[in-house]
């Protein structure tokens, strides 16, 4: 049986035999009849056939006089249970289009889940803690819940110092803040990250300083940390990008030998390791994000860890307005509002409860994925440098230059199969608003991996069954792509 959306489609103007074969060969009973751009305009079940040869319909005939107009047609982002409640016992097929109308996918009763790239698991004591929150009214920054998820993260990270804050970008801004870094001082970064660590940086008036990354765990180059020390250094910012742990080791070394900060971005790295270290546990400070597609959510939401218990002190007030500790409403410092609500950290609480559980099926993800893909010499897989543990936030892999086809073909693939992806991220040098701030020379570790990552479905709760699809549908994108190529 083939359930690929390709094995479906029929130009409107094929013929009644064209039909036949493509419901011989899905044996589901069904095709798509499309116009010139993939419009679907008709479909056709083999009950439709068997009444139109009764009417003297000839195999040679168009498929458009006997085909059916007449069909429900759903956005291909429309949710599981209104495409449940559109299925019934006259309509067991729907086509799902684009903005633009072109079918990319069907829905029927065994086709109706698409497998996005992350959700949530909410499943725990998330609903009970927020319900708590509410009867007791503590729904603001007030309340018992900052401070246990804030305790949580120590225990769990073992460092000795928690803030819990509104997100991941603010509680990067608040560690440069609260270590005194700005307007003057230089802070390296790698190009291979998201934006906000680089925003943080501009926020405070000093400047990010790019340098590459490492071709096997795509983290901060430590050679080119030492290369780019100049007397304004003031930290170094690494990010274990993807789960991956930078090579802390080294840059702490580095660090030391020049008196130079280190902020750990490790907004998708919760629950890795660096020889048997938990991520977070080495830096100055350290930083988590909980938005909504991280390992652990609170939908919104961010976490810094502190070794020193001075710039602890400083960032507290520094999250609060500024505002002095001994007395009310008087403000020492030029302040922020950062603060975390007592709801999301309710929901924070819950999912401390299960990170274990949640890290555990990350890594047999990411081991099912790494068997099945293996095998393919055109695939360059992330995995885990010497004495590291990856918890692989995404489980994302390179499709090296010499592949007969590239990530947008089989980004395209899957997407016809119901299955989400996402391209790896743009190195920030390439984009205007950064570009001065390194040299493209310089980057060519970070151009190659944006260029050539693709991650696939990567939460906690995905079923085997999915799982295998996932692997399947990039099976028959390596047959179907490839003899497509050498037909051509
Ligand atoms: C590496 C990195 N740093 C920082 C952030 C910012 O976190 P947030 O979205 O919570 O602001 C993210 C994620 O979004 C990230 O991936």
């Amino acid at each position: 049986m083939n359930t690929s959306l390709e094995h479906f489609l029929l130009p409107v103007n094929s013929t009644v035999q064209n039909a036949l074969k493509v419901i011989d060969q899905n044996a589901q009973g069904i095709c798509f009849i499309v116009d010139e751009f993939q419009r679907p305009v008709g479909i056709l079940t083999d009950g439709d056939l068997r009444r139109a040869f009764l009417n003297g319909t000839k195999l040679q005939d168009g498929v458009e006089y006997i085909m059916n107009r007449n069909f429900t047609v759903l956005p291909f982002d429309t949710h599981t249970d209104i495409i449940n409640g559109n299925l019934n016992q006259k309509i067991k097929h729907i086509p799902l289009v684009d903005q633009d109308g072109r079918l990319v996918d069907f829905a029927n009763k065994f086709r109706t889940k698409r497998i996005p790239i992350m959700q949530p698991q909410l499943s725990g004591n998330e609903l009970a803690y927020v319900s708590d929150c509410i009867t007791s009214g503590w729904i603001s920054s007030q309340g018992s819940y900052v401070k246990r998820f804030e305790e949580a993260f120590t225990k769990y990270c073992q460092m000795p110092y928690a803030l819990a804050v509104s997100n991941g970008t603010t509680s990067l801004h608040l560690a440069l803040v609260s270590l005194g870094i700005g307007a003057g001082d230089e802070v390296i970064i790698p190009d291979f990250t998201f934006a906000a660590t680089i925003n943080a940086i501009l926020y405070t008036g000093a400047v990010p300083v790019i340098v590459d990354v490492d071709l096997t765990s795509w983290t901060i180059d430590p050679i080119c940390i030492k290369k780019a020390i100049t007397p304004k250094t003031k930290a170094i910012m690494p990010v274990h990008i993807y789960g991956h742990a930078a090579d802390m080791d080294v840059i702490m070394e580095i660090a030391n030998e020049h008196q130079l900060f280190v902020i750990e971005d490790s907004a998708e790295a919760l629950g890795s390791t660096y020889h048997d270290q938990p991520i977070g546990s080495f830096g100055d400070v350290s930083s988590f994000s909980f938005f909504g597609n991280k390992t652990i959510t609170t939908g919104e939401g961010g976490m810094l860890l502190f070794k020193d218990k001075a710039v602890y002190e400083r960032a507290a007030i520094l999250r609060d307005h500024g505002m002095s500790k001994n007395k009310r409403y008087w403000h020492d410092m030029i302040g922020f509002n950062y603060r975390m609500t007592n709801m999301q950290a309710a929901v924070g609480v819950a999912q401390m409860e299960r990170v274990d559980d949640i890290v555990y099926h990350k890594r047999k993800i990411a081991q099912f994925y790494d068997q099945a893909l293996r095998k393919y010499p055109s695939l360059q897989l992330h995995g885990e440098k010497d004495h590291t543990t990856n918890s692989y936030w995404l489980y994302t892999f390179l499709i090296k230059e010499s592949s007969k086809f590239n990530r947008e073909e089989l980004a395209e693939r899957l997407a016809k199969n119901g299955i989400e992806t996402r391209p790896t991220f743009y190195p920030m040098h390439s984009m205007p608003i950064y570009a001065k701030y390194g040299r493209k020379e310089d980057l060519k570790n970070s151009i190659y991996i944006s260029e050539t990552g693709l991650s696939l479905p990567s939460y906690a709760d995905i079923t085997m069954e999915e799982l295998e699809n996932v692997t399947a549908a990039i099976a028959t994108a390596f047959t179907t792509i490839a003899f497509n190529q050498i037909e051509n």
